[in-house]
């Protein structure tokens, strides 16, 4: 999960990498570096940390300006994150950026000479770049042979200071993107680097090689050297620049964004006029169809998107009485899953770069699945590379933590659940009608529990003195419960785990002691009781009750050391509901610990690595 830049034009190439790094350092930020080609040479500067320390460095250095350079933002797969392991690596006259894995880097160390002055598989590729350049009669061939020899998912960006007037970038897995300025051109791992000078874009497809010759020339190879046409693509509104608009925090603001994308969702997908919801699918428009005909949907995701699918299959099942079946994409490409042919296949990803998860999708292409991509990036690789689309519609998220996606995404499954059953005619249209009201009425209840922000602050208070958090929820809060466990590790590092509620009596309950918080989700349900029951018992054994309950609940109250109160609602919807003090009590507990919210340490935001 690393972030590369590139730049040739004729702006002062330190900034625009600078400024570049800055933003794509969601995706990776152990380490950093940049290369810039100055009219005394290459210049390259790297730095442990994130983005502060190496403009510090950078500027210690002095100097450093010139119109052509490389940029790398590391999330440390091969050796420790030190200024040695950071990017670009060189070798001789060649300098490199990479992201992905080499698999054959310790095979390839073999033969090669060195000396190896890191403990990475990118520095492996550089001297396999050299060692190619000493025989061919470019960098290109060079680069072309060399890519001829490693094995593994990577996108590089090289540069040699023999051809200082070449970039030359190449993918297979990881995203790459090229920006169209006027008289400049830019490369970058994610698209929003352009924002500040283009939206016009190439995105470069697996095997694709960019070859860029100055700031206005460059051009496309496939894998067999085969000059190629490639299409512009025009970003969308997805890429608005984003700023944390007085917000302490990315992740902060993304919370609160979580009502209005959850109202342009309604306004994208419920008929207000016709009292019925119509969800909007790019392409395969019958794709609804397939599932209702197959009567069966493997839903395939990561984190957060997993639960988020779960929660999808307590809410298809429930609404259409179709089967669904849930995997996390790291094990269903290995586990050998039965899949009768043509069962649709929906693929959920916020960044629509998830390596395990387009994994799944290059395996569903092979046995001619029908994919439906549910993402929040258009023009991902996922999204590029599904048959079908649908979008979380989001906005950019930048916290590494998912909230306004999460979110949206279990909105959105919501809504297909309700589809689903109208084609299948376990919902009747009347049935329909009488939730469509719950819809519309849902934003303002999200702004409600979001106004009681300081009620989780409090929460926040008695959580962080605590050793370990439980999470417990039954049937459709279940998943998130999960979901909100991820949120609380991934933030105060913290150990967290969430069980069915159900399921405390057959072992996890011996974990309970004073030290322990338990977190609760128990609005009036169906479920509620038995839910109340378990959360006693685990009271009764010294654990800190907080209780995520419907506001007026006098047993939910009762049973909390800190009440956290979300209005009435139907299940689907209130199990939604509950993921907002989740991610709020999370959010506080991470802050009163003193750490960076929206970078949490070893995460990024989207794992382009298996
Ligand atoms: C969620 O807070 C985490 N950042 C992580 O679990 C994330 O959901 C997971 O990596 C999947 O990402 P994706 O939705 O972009 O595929």
């Amino acid at each position: 999960m690393c972030g590369i830049i590139g730049y040739v034009g004729f702006r002062d190439s330190k900034e625009v990498l600078l400024n570049g790094l800055e933003k794509i350092q969601y995706r990776g930020y152990d380490s950093m570096g940049l290369l810039i080609v100055t009219k005394q040479g290459f210049k390259r500067v790297r730095s442990v940390g994130d983005i502060r320390q190496l403009r510090k460095k950078v500027a210690d250095a002095g100097g450093n300006s010139g119109s052509w350079g490389l940029g790398h933002s590391r999330w440390a797969t091969h050796g420790p994150p030190v200024e040695a392991n950071a990017h670009p690596h060189k070798a001789e006259h060649i300098y490199i950026v990479h992201n992905g894995i080499i698999e054959n880097a310790e095979e390839l160390k073999a033969w090669l000479k060195g000396p190896f002055l890191s403990e990475t598989d990118s520095e492996v590729v550089a001297h396999c770049i050299l060692d190619s350049y000493k025989k061919n009669s470019s960098l290109k061939e060079a680069v072309f042979d060399t890519i001829s020899k490693i094995k593994g998912e990577y996108a590089i960006a090289v540069m040699s200071e023999k051809d200082p007037n070449e970039l030359i970038a190449f993918k297979k897995g990881p995203s790459l993107v090229i920006g169209l300025g006027e008289k400049e051109i830019f490369l970058s791992s994610d698209a929003q680097v352009f924002l500040p000078y283009t939206n016009r874009v190439i995105f470069l497809k697996d095997g694709e090689m960019a070859h860029i010759q100055n700031r206005e020339t460059l051009y496309f190879y496939s894998d067999k050297k085969q000059k190629i046409d490639k299409p512009i693509t025009l970003l969308d509104s997805y890429f608005t620049e984003t700023e944390k608009k007085g917000y302490p925090y990315y992740m902060l603001k993304e919370i609160y964004e979580q009502p209005d994308c959850i109202a342009n969702l309604i306004e994208t997908h419920v008929n207000k006029k016709a009292c019925k919801v119509e969800v909007g699918i790019n392409n395969e428009k019958d794709f609804l169809d397939q599932i209702v005909q197959k009567g069966r949907c493997n839903i395939v995701a990561c984190g957060s998107s997993y639960y988020a699918a779960l929660y999808g299959k307590y809410a298809i099942e429930k609404g259409s009485r179709i089967s669904i079946g849930v995997d996390m994409a790291s094990e269903f490409r290995y586990r050998s899953p039965v899949l009768s042919s043509r069962t649709p296949l929906l693929l959920i990803s916020q960044s629509g770069e998830t390596a395990d998860t387009l994994a799944v999708m290059r395996m569903a292409q092979e046995l001619s699945l029908p994919v439906l991509s549910l993402c929040n990036v258009a023009h991902s690789s996922l999204d590029r590379g599904a048959s079908a689309q649908l979008y979380m519609s989001a906005g950019m998220e930048k916290g590494v933590a998912s909230t306004k996606a999460f979110t949206s995404t279990l909105f959105i499954l919501f809504l297909l659940s309700i589809v689903l059953g109208r084609k299948k005619g376990s919902l009747s249209l009347s049935e329909e009608q009488k939730i469509i009201p719950s819809l519309l009425l849902f934003p303002d209840q999200m702004k409600e529990v979001l106004s009681r922000e300081k009620e989780c602050v409090a929460a926040a208070h008695l959580l962080r003195a605590l050793k370990s958090f439980i999470y417990l929820g039954r049937d459709i809060y279940y998943p998130l419960a999960l979901e909100g466990a991820l949120k609380m590790k991934e933030l105060t590092y913290i150990h967290a785990a969430a069980y069915p509620a159900g399921e405390m009596k057959h072992g996890p309950l011996a974990l309970v002691d004073a030290d322990t918080a338990i977190v609760g989700l128990a609005p009036k349900s169906h479920v509620s009781k038995k839910t109340f029951s378990n959360l006693e018992e685990a009271r009764s054994r010294g654990g800190k009750m907080i209780v995520v309950g419907t506001r007026g609940d006098k047993e939910s109250v009762s049973l909390s050391d800190c009440f956290l109160s979300i209005p009435s609602c139907n299940t689907y919807l209130s199990s939604i509901l509950c993921v907002l003090p989740l991610q709020l009590i999370a959010y506080h507990t991470a802050c009163s610990l003193g750490h960076n919210v929206d970078q949490p340490r070893n995460l990024a935001k989207s794992v382009t690595v298996e």
